[in-house]
This record gives structure tokens, C-alpha cells and sequence, in this order.
């Protein structure tokens, strides 16, 4: 079984962004490594090879728009201890997607988070409170999606790209 999940991933200058915003934050949790960074579309947990194929299958088969992903906001989740960038503006093409993948995991047998999409990217874990911090939107652009492994290594967790999707359809 691996543990996967659907997401967007960053490009360089995305991610440098999102690096500058977490510099400043390292007292008030566990930084998230820069090339971990990413937008989770739907987490699936644990899949064996039977429902990877099925799931991979079943993503080609998505048709979805460009999503552009305004992060203006810095958040404090207390539940998950994290502190994330969030949007109050959120994206309907970056939803409409992330409800297809769930779909798509659901039809697999997989059981998958209730909670409605919020889109974020998470820069601290084990974070204790909202840091005061106020910063340029990160315009977040994807034309993209992936499906990434979850890997557990000594020094920390690590994602490994194990598909890609781009869009057919510019519009
Ligand atoms: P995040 O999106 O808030 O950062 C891979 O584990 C990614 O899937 C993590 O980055 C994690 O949080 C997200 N995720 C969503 N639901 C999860 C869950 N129930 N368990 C672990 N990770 C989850």
C-alpha cells in the first residue's frame, strides 16, 4: 500500500514566494520543507496498486480549466496545528476539480474527507499560534495536477511525483 494524494504542485517562483513568506514564521512551529510545499486537492491515504491503476485511469480522464489560486491570507488551524496561506476567494476551477477527484476516489472504494475543499499551503506544522505577518498574495497558476506519494524518510516526510496531468483545453 502507498499513501497518496491528489495535488497542486508549485512552480520555481511559486515556491521561492511561499519560502519567503515562511522564513519569518520558524518560531511558531515545525517549518514544512520548501520542496514539500503544495496544494493538497484530495488526500486518499492508503492505496494498493489495483486502486493506483484505477485512480491514474480515471484522472486522465478529468477535464478541467487553468486554476489561479489568490493566497492573501496566513491562518492558524488549531485542530491540525498548523499554520497554512489561505484565500477568501476561493477558486471554482481549483474546486471543481478537487470534487472530481474526490469523485473519482469514492468510486474506487476509497473513504474520503467530508469537509468541504479549502484551498491552503501549509508552512508550519505543530504551530502553536497565528503569527502576525502581513505579505504580498501569492498568485498561485496551475495548469496541473498530480498525484504524489507520501514518503516516510528519517530525516521527515518526502513527496514523490508519480503522475502529472496538464490541461488539453486552455479556457
Ligand atoms: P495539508 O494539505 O494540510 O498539508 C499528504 O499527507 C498531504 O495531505 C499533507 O500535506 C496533508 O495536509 C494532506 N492531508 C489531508 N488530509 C490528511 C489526513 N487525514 N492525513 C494526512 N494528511 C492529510
Amino acid at each position: 500500500m502507498k499513501r497518496l494524494f491528489f495535488a497542486l504542485w508549485p512552480d520555481a517562483a511559486t515556491r521561492r514566494h511561499c519560502q519567503q513568506i515562511a522564513a519569518a514564521l520558524n518560531e511558531y512551529g515545525r517549518p514544512v520543507q520548501a520542496m514539500n510545499f503544495h496544494v493538497t486537492l484530495a488526500f486518499l491515504g492508503a492505496v494498493d496498486a489495483r486502486q493506483q491503476i484505477a485512480l491514474t485511469q480515471a484522472a486522465s480522464g478529468i477535464q478541467f480549466t487553468a486554476m489561479k489560486l489568490n493566497f492573501n491570507l496566513l491562518s492558524y488551524w488549531k485542530k491540525p496545528g498548523i499554520v497554512c496561506l489561505s484565500t477568501d476567494q476561493p477558486d471554482p476551477a481549483t474546486s471543481a476539480l478537487a470534487e472530481q477527484l474526490v469523485h473519482i476516489a469514492k468510486s474506487n472504494g476509497l473513504q474520503m474527507d467530508e469537509r468541504p475543499f479549502k484551498a491552503h499551503v501549509t508552512l508550519l506544522r505543530k504551530a502553536h499560534a497565528l503569527p502576525p505577518l502581513t505579505f504580498e498574495p501569492i498568485a498561485w497558476q496551475a495548469e496541473s495536477f498530480c498525484l504524489l506519494e507520501s514518503c516516510s524518510k528519517p530525516g521527515g516526510v518526502a513527496y514523490r511525483m508519480l503522475e502529472q496531468w496538464q490541461i488539453t483545453n486552455h479556457g
